[in-house]
């Protein structure tokens, strides 16, 4: 049975942690979804990992509405979010509207954006209309540049409030998912504990909601040096399917991530 919002919603509520990754084609949202992956990401982290480039401020929104039309042509039950790509959203939410429609055409089920509170305005535009919005929040790829590097965020009393309050600030505005990447383990729990909506770690320890990992780097084959958060979990796997699955197994009973991958 195709995963839709409320089922995720459902297993939030029922404490089943939610398995996400990452996915660019067809092939691989087939093989992901049969080891049981609940929703494919298809990540604008294709700009590192498909093109080479060190950041995703490159990939174009037809980028995005091509790997999502292939992702959507492999899955038949997952659930499949597609990421907005830099340059896409920020000018206002009626273009933010205009292009996330176009991934919505292509398969996609919600949509992501990074940003705090001063997304509020555009999550609000598009929830209203029908679009089904997953906020982004702590190290966010696309401001890499005003971030000075990928490191860890809100790990100060100033940042960690400030985190706090976006997570609200979106929910308020009618986000239904919310990434939070690269943050405290204590700080990710706080934030999940004030919230309805799921969170979903990437770097952010293991009480939240789901984890999300880019697919690359936990088959271990991503070129440079491999994040504090990443497992690869091809390293005791005979297959691909045999890796995922033990990812899937890992999140939901809640052994990955374990102590060495959170900060
Ligand atoms: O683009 C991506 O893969 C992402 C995840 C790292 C959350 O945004």
């Amino acid at each position: 049975m195709k995963m839709s919002l409320s089922t995720l919603q459902k297993m939030a509520e029922s404490h089943e942690k939610i398995a996400i990754l990452t996915c660019y084609d067809a092939t691989f949202a087939a093989v992901l979804e049969s080891a049981g992956v609940d929703a494919l990401l298809v990540g604008d982290s294709l700009g590192n990992v498909l093109h080479g480039n060190t950041t995703t401020l490159a990939v174009t929104l037809r980028d995005m509405i091509y790997h999502t039309r292939c992702v959507a042509q492999g899955a038949s039950n997952a659930f499949i979010i597609a990421d907005m790509p830099f340059g896409s959203y920020q000018k206002s939410p009626e273009q933010a509207f205009e292009n996330a429609a176009a991934l919505i055409a292509a398969g996609a089920q919600m949509v992501k954006i990074e940003g705090g509170h001063l997304m509020a305005d555009t999550v609000r535009f598009l929830a209203q209309r029908g679009i089904p919005v997953c906020a982004h929040i702590g190290l966010t790829p696309q401001s890499i540049h005003q971030l000075g590097g990928y490191k860890l965020q809100g790990n100060n009393d100033k940042a960690a409030k400030q985190l706090s309050d976006d997570a609200k600030a979106l929910e308020k505005s009618g986000a239904s998912l919310l990434v939070l990447e690269m943050i405290p383990a204590k700080l990710a729990k706080k934030i999940t504990q004030s919230l309805a909506i799921p969170t979903i770690g990437i770097g952010a320890g293991p009480d939240c909601a789901g984890q999300v990992l880019v697919l690359h780097d936990m088959l271990g084959i991503s070129q440079g040096k491999k994040p504090r958060f990443v497992k690869d979990f091809m390293a005791n796997s005979n297959s691909i399917q045999e890796a995922i699955s033990h990812y899937v197994n890992t999140v939901k009973t809640g052994q990955f991530p374990g102590k060495e991958h959170q900060f």
